[in-house]
């Protein structure tokens, strides 16, 4: 004897079209596409952006930024008010559906809420700086800032590297940057020195580095030379 189907056509209908409805029929694998050593398949959060331009570089050769967090320690209001390009270089991000993040502390990645439950293949903080030093670069309170920041950040992105992920951080080569002690804070938390590599801003299309506090914030600043440091736990 034939037995009833266990499912009615309609039943399977409705199931077709809920599942059409969620866009699961139209998603595409995503085609790999890269910029230096940087790729569309990362999960990658950028901290301490200023105007967001490197995030929209990397969107931008990237075509889909799904899987990117793009985030800065100011508010929405306080980015589009004093950088000029900020709002093209986030519709950028945004429209390639790059997930834009205000008011993120870098110190303090694991406790932000959109963040703790996600994991990253790369972390990345370029030219990292605590603010403005009456004393200049060279003084004993701008070394014991910047210092904290790279530690605490590196403590920080630790909790939300993926298995096999790196933190990358953009630096200046020399003094006084090399008294903030970059790669002895990450042998405290884990890490070793997987690659440094060289950092040219011109790798990076629309990427313009900015002073990022201070009354000239929106100033761009001589890089001279600047080294990419990556970090991994592995
Ligand atoms: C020299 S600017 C570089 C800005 C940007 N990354 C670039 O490449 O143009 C230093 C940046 O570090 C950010 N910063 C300082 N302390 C931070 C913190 N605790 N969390 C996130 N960003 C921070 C500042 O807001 C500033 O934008």
């Amino acid at each position: 004897m034939m037995g009833q189907p266990p499912y009615s056509r309609t039943t399977i209908d409705e199931l077709l079209r809920l599942i059409e409805r969620a866009g699961l029929f139209e998603r595409q694998p995503m085609v790999e596409r890269k910029i230096m050593h940087y790729s569309s398949l990362q999960t990658i959060l950028l901290v301490g952006e200023g105007n967001f331009s490197f995030s929209s570089a990397l969107a931008t050769a990237f075509e889909s930024a799904e899987n990117i967090v793009a985030s800065s320690i100011d508010s929405e209001d306080k980015v589009l008010r004093v950088y000029n390009t900020a709002r093209s270089s986030i519709e950028n991000l945004e429209s390639r559906k790059a997930l834009v993040l205000y008011e993120v502390d870098a110190t303090r990645l694991h406790e932000i809420e959109e963040l703790s439950t996600r994991i990253f293949d790369r972390v990345v903080f370029n030219l990292p700086h605590a603010g403005y030093f009456p004393g200049g670069e060279c003084s004993k309170e701008a070394i014991k800032k910047n210092s904290e920041l790279l530690s605490m950040f590196l403590e920080s992105a630790t909790k939300l590297l993926s298995l096999d992920g790196e933190i990358h951080v953009t630096n200046k080569v020399g003094p006084p940057y090399k008294k903030w002690n970059l790669e002895g804070a990450a042998e405290n938390y884990g890490l070793y020195l997987k690659e440094s590599v060289s950092f040219q801003k011109a790798d990076y299309p629309g990427y313009m580095n900015k002073r990022g506090s201070g009354a000239k914030i929106n100033r761009t600043f001589r890089l001279g030379e600047c080294e990419t440091y990556m970090f991994s736990a592995v």
